[in-house]
């Protein structure tokens, strides 16, 4: 397939972070990434492919690159697909434990139910959050601060979807205001969804209940007057929160201004073919395009980047497609139009089947003849569309 780049050696080989002891990462994973759908009714939202590599995968390898090889995965929504991906870890040079939660018990309740795994500072991060930040720097800046919590802030045009953090000058949090309406919109430093924090803060957390850190212990911990630093940082940071965000972050990758080490691939150069993928030479493939392995393009096709198609995919004569991201095993007819859109794992369209606007298809979808879908519709996954049923 796609050539991952050797590990990439990192000046954090010794590491000042450790000087305090090690430090466990552990990891949110339990939502139900509802504004992902259909992409998350059968798969969590942390193990929809990125560039054909789950989501999650990319925060393990930026926490291993910390030297951060201790990971605690807190998940709830199909809890199972997590540990058969990842197993323990080893293939990634990571221990990796897995607590399932029986029923939602909130981001920082989730952390509250892991505590016997934690000896010491640790690392809590929203799963659904890619991120290049500086975990060195943020660590060193919460020790020298004697901080209980160090939250990453991170500039974003719209706070109101996320938690709006007010610090002061030395960087103390004064306030925390989850989900602010725009009048109480003052900043545009948002909680990152990566916290620095120490087990003390756990004692403030009521155990087995469904608690939040951004209503719950955050709030606590003000009212308290205990030391709460925020972090800000002008890293890479994309949540991947909708289709839109999720393309968003495909092209982040494939024009380099994400650059995750592991993946190997170089933004801006074109085109990535992964092995057995033949293109017809008739066809066109411009602009950044990766073709993973056992792909079949055939003739006429154009691919005009940025897009991604996912393994064993085959694309009939005379089809463009544009802006968008296939995953795997997708069969596409002839002179079908696909534009900033996705389709997920295994979906067939047969010929002249138009898929635009940001259109999402889910798992397994057989689109006939002469269907057009238009206008961000999403589509169930195993939805069957019968000839020219859809037409706008
Ligand atoms: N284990 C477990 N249990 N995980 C959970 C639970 C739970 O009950 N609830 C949420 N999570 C996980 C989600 O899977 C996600 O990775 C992360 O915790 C954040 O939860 P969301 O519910 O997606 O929060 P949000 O995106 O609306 O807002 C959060 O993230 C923003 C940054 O992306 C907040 O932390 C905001 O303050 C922050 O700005």
């Amino acid at each position: 397939g796609i050539a991952h780049a050797p590990r990439r050696t990192t000046s954090h080989e010794n590491w000042v972070i450790f000087k305090g002891g090690p430090v466990k990462a552990v990891i949110l994973v339990g939502g139900e990434g509802t504004r992902l759908r259909p992409l998350t009714i059968h798969t969590p939202k942390p193990m929809i492919p990125l560039v054909n590599i789950p989501l999650l995968e990319y925060t393990l390898h930026h926490l291993k690159e910390y030297g951060i090889r201790e990971i605690i995965l807190s998940t709830c929504y199909f809890p199972q697909v997590f540990e058969s991906y990842f197993g323990d870890g080893s293939r990634l040079g990571l221990e990796i434990t897995y607590v399932a939660e029986e029923r939602p018990l909130g981001t920082c309740g989730a952390v509250k139910n892991v505590e016997k795994y934690l000896d010491g500072t640790f690392i809590v991060l929203n799963g659904d959050v890619l991120s290049s930040l500086n975990l060195e720097d943020m660590i060193s800046f919460h020790r020298t601060r004697g901080a209980v919590g160090t939250i990453y802030l991170t500039p974003v045009e719209d706070p109101t979807a996320y938690g709006l953090v007010l610090v002061d000058e030395k960087g103390r949090v004064e306030s925390f205001l989850e989900k602010p309406s725009w009048d109480q919109v003052t900043t545009s430093l948002i909680n990152g969804g990566t916290y620095i924090l120490e087990l003390e803060v756990l004692d403030l957390v009521p155990p087995g209940q469904n608690y939040s850190f951004e209503r719950g212990l955050f709030p606590a911990l003000l009212e308290r007057d205990r030391p709460l630093f925020g972090y800000p940082s002008l890293a890479y940071w994309m949540e991947i929160g909708t289709p839109e965000k999720y393309l968003q972050a495909h092209w982040d990758i494939l024009d380099g201004k994400f650059e995750p080490g592991f993946l190997g691939i170089k933004g801006g150069c074109s085109p990535h073919l992964g092995e057995g993928t033949f293109v017809d030479p008739s066809a066109h493939i411009l602009g950044t395009v990766v073709i993973e392995n056992g792909c079949h393009i055939g003739a006429d096709v154009t691919i005009a980047g940025p897009a991604v198609l996912g393994s064993g995919c085959s694309v009939g004569e005379r089809t463009t497609v544009e802006g968008s991201v296939i995953l795997d095993s997708c069969t596409i007819g002839r002179a079908c139009r696909i534009k900033d859109s996705i389709l997920s794992k295994g979906v067939s369209l047969q010929d002249e089947v138009h898929v635009l606007d940001n259109s999402v298809i889910g798992d397994n979808c057989l689109i006939e003849k002469d269907n057009q879908l238009k206008r961000a519709v999403r589509v169930f996954p195993g939805t069957y569309l019968k000839e020219g049923s859809i037409k706008f």
